[in-house]
């Protein structure tokens, strides 16, 4: 037969015309769709199989027409590489022009596993119009099939674990995730691996199959919340400046003026994590309502928390170890003895209930004072709990409440220079209110032993004590029951005298 002949029936019956003729309308018709990622690697992997198959036609007739034996396989691999190449074209026009026209978006792995579903339709349906029977041979094969089998094991792993992760959408593309020391946004899921693209440009490949079997964190996603992620920004300050004050200084100056990227529902707030060798160490947490910007964002309330302290004056701390040598003299401790012992002097003397005290009375008052500290929200007096002593405010705020924790009612605020817990010192009861520090307090507590030998000397004070113990006992009756101004006063007068009796009683004084 004619060499021309020959090639016109060659190249039909490859079906390399028609996978050429194919070729040039892909082509054409992927010229005009968008740039999507993957589509130029695709495309010239499909031109490479058609141009393959168009280039064996030659090599085909060549053969044939010396009779040589291997004609017939190079028709059947033409067929195959071109089939295959028309395949991944036509995937390419259905999965990125038509469906992409339409706006549907079907995810890579499953556009990946249909293309490679209809390739191997193709490669049987060819191999068995040339007379082969491939099920035959690989049923019949053991070794074969035992080959095939390990072989495609991992990659089966990683097909059907990709498919899994996209069908359970534990995972999706644009979800940021957390594996092992890898942290990055999903960027493609793809039948055999998952793209993650990192802050620091780098994109890790990790196999499905490892991803299956991995602990994955999804960063920012909470079922029914917005996505935001928490973050967490620590700094250490001396433990010379109270933690009440450095949480509070810190937290308004991080809530006062918004942050970009920073929720403000729930909004910041800051937290003593540890308390170190010779500082406290801190941290605010906020969440971050672009995973992006984290640096930047965590750098932002970093300044504002540096700059909320330096104007208060509170340095911090230098993570530093030191070691601090006193020498222990004896007009070193006279002198802190003496300025301890005048402060407890200047408090006791701000008191009402002893401004009548001598000089040696309140000296001898002030050295039975013991420094009681507490933290804002502190409960320095229970309802109902038994009484050792009587506190006299030095510093801060104490709200006094009555009733049940969830129903309670403020029945006063004292502050410094004011006292509390005389009620049952002096009478023995169960304490009558719960005393609840409003911000970081200082008091001094008194016991009942110094307290009985001053109103041994004076048995005047148990007057006095009776009358503001009177009084508060009819406050604390008026959040009870309505009264008007004549019962409180009639409650004031019988509560009074009773008291000082009660009083005189318990500690024995005729
Ligand atoms: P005590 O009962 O020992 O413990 C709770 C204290 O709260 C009580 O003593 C009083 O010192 C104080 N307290 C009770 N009621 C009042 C009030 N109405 N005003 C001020 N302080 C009060």
């Amino acid at each position: 037969m004619h060499l021309l002949e020959l090639f016109a029936k060659e190249i039909t019956a490859q079906g390399t015309l028609w996978a050429f003729a194919c070729w040039l309308v892909a082509l054409l018709v992927l010229a005009a769709a968008p740039d999507r990622e993957g589509l130029k690697p695709r495309r010239r992997g499909a031109t490479f199989l058609v141009l393959l198959g168009v280039a064996l036609v030659p090599a085909t007739v060549l053969s044939r027409s010396q009779n040589l034996s291997i004609a017939d396989d190079l028709t059947l691999f033409g067929s195959i590489v071109s089939g295959i190449g028309v395949v991944v074209l036509l995937g390419l026009i259905v999965f990125d022009v038509a469906l992409a026209r339409l706006s549907v978006s079907l995810p890579r792995i499953v556009q990946d596993v249909l293309v490679g579903v209809t390739g191997l339709l193709v490669i049987f349906s060819t191999v068995s119009r040339a007379g082969i029977n491939l099920t035959q041979i690989v049923a019949t094969s053991a070794v074969l099939t035992a080959v095939i089998g390990l072989s495609l094991q991992d990659t089966l792993g990683n097909l059907v674990g990709g498919l899994a992760l996209q069908l359970d959408r534990s995972i999706q593309v644009g979800d940021w995730v957390r594996i092992g020391e890898v942290t990055g946004r999903v960027a493609e899921i793809h039948w055999r691996y998952t793209a993650l693209e990192t802050r620091n440009w780098e994109r890790v490949v990790i196999p499905n199959n490892v991803l299956t079997k991995a602990q994955v964190s999804v960063l920012g996603r909470r079922t029914g919340q917005p996505l935001q992620w928490r973050r967490w920004v620590y700094f250490n300050v001396d433990f010379r400046y109270p933690p009440s004050m450095v949480i509070d200084l810190v937290q308004n100056a991080i809530r006062d003026q918004p942050i970009l990227n920073v929720a403000a529902n729930p909004p910041p707030n800051c937290v003593l994590m540890d308390l170190c060798d010779s500082y406290g160490r801190y941290a605010v947490r906020y969440l971050l309502t672009d995973l992006v910007p984290d640096d930047p964002t965590d750098s932002v309330i970093r300044t504002r928390i540096y700059f909320a302290l330096s104007r208060a004056a509170v340095p911090l701390s230098i993570p530093a170890q030191a070691v601090f040598v006193t020498q222990e003299s004896g007009e070193r401790s006279e002198a802190k003895r003496q300025s301890d012992a005048a402060e407890r002097l200047r408090v006791l003397a701000q008191v009402e209930l002893f401004r009548d005290l001598s000089t040696e009375d309140l000296q001898s008052l002030s050295r039975s004072l013991q420094r009681a500290p507490f933290a804002r929200g502190e409960v320095l007096t229970r309802t109902g709990s038994t009484a050792h002593h009587l506190y006299v405010i030095r510093r801060g705020q104490v709200s006094v409440r009555v009733g049940e924790a969830d129903l309670q009612t403020e029945v006063a605020q004292l502050s410094a220079g004011n006292f509390f817990g005389e009620m049952s010192l002096l009478t023995g009861e169960p304490r009558s209110a719960t005393v609840v520090a409003l911000d970081d307090v200082e008091c001094y507590r008194l016991d009942a032993d110094a307290f009985r030998s001053v109103l041994e000397r004076h048995p005047e004070l148990a007057n006095k004590v009776a009358t503001v113990l009177a009084e508060r006992r009819v406050a604390l009756l008026a959040t009870r029951e309505v009264m008007d101004e004549e019962k409180k006063k009639r409650l004031l007068a019988s509560n009074s005298s009773d008291l000082v009796d009660k009083i005189r009683d318990f500690f024995r004084i005729v």
